[in-house]
């Protein structure tokens, strides 16, 4: 069977505090799904990242600088997952040509970041690409892909399918003046349009839906491919 990449957003490990609960709750559902595939696992910055970015920002430090701070924030973050996770790496790779070689050794391999410029949601889709997988997860904060930001419009619609040209439209829409904050970035679209990467954009916390993708179920979540 092909291996999973899962995008485990940061918004859902690191918010006011560390989500352990839900790290628990992850790591059982990984254990219930022994019969499926192997699983690499990028982990986001979540609060964390951006506590130290927000504040940094105001003294105008280098963005590259920002950019790094904010990968060090996702690797403290994947090797916390990591440590409640079985059949894994413990040591997390800063690079997808290091993470791929150890897909060969663990079950799962947990990595952050890997350089300035890339989100994680980015090293995601890299790593789908390097290691074969069809199917990326994008496990975050809301349950799907919307006409405009869930949180912010009230009345926004959300999508059950969109094309790869759909999503980066949507996605280059509404990063125009807007601040981060985008359901994926188009680097990551950009590069599972051209692996065909199959993309289910969910609701991280809610195990049913990533167990609904291994099966092949329809999920309530967005599927872009
Ligand atoms: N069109 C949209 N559809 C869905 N969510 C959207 C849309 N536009 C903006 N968003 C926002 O994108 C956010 C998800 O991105 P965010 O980067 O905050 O989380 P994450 O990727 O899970 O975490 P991290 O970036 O820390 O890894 C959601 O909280 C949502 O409010
Ligand atoms: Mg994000």
């Amino acid at each position: 069977m092909k291996p999973i990449v899962i995008s485990l957003g940061g918004s859902i490990i690191s918010k006011e505090t560390l989500e352990l609960e839900f790290i628990q709750k992850f790591s059982r559902m990984l254990k219930n799904t022994e019969k499926f595939d192997k699983f690499g696992i990028v982990v986001g910055g979540g609060r964390l990242a951006r506590t130290y970015i927000s504040s940094l920002k105001e003294y105008n430090i280098n963005d590259n600088v920002l950019d790094e701070i904010g990968i060090n924030a996702t690797r403290m973050n994947a090797l916390t997952v990591s440590t409640f996770l079985e059949g894994v790496n413990s040591k997390i790779p800063t690079t997808v040509n290091d993470a791929s070689e150890l897909v060969a050794v663990y079950r799962h391999v947990v990595m952050g970041g890997t350089e300035p410029g890339h989100t994680t949601d980015t090293v995601a889709t890299l790593l789908a690409e390097r290691i074969g997988a069809r199917t990326l997860i994008n496990a975050t904060s809301v349950d799907g892909v919307y006409s405009d930001d869930p949180k912010k419009v009230k009345n926004a619609r959300k999508f059950d399918h969109l094309s790869y040209d759909e999503a980066i439209k949507l996605a280059v829409d509404k990063s125009i003046g807007a601040g981060p904050n985008v359901f994926m970035d188009i680097t990551a679209l950009n590069i599972a349009k051209r692996s065909k990467l199959k993309v289910c954009v969910i609701d991280g916390t809610n195990m049913e839906e990533y167990e609904k993708v291994m099966e092949g179920k329809s999920i309530s979540g967005t599927v872009i491919e």
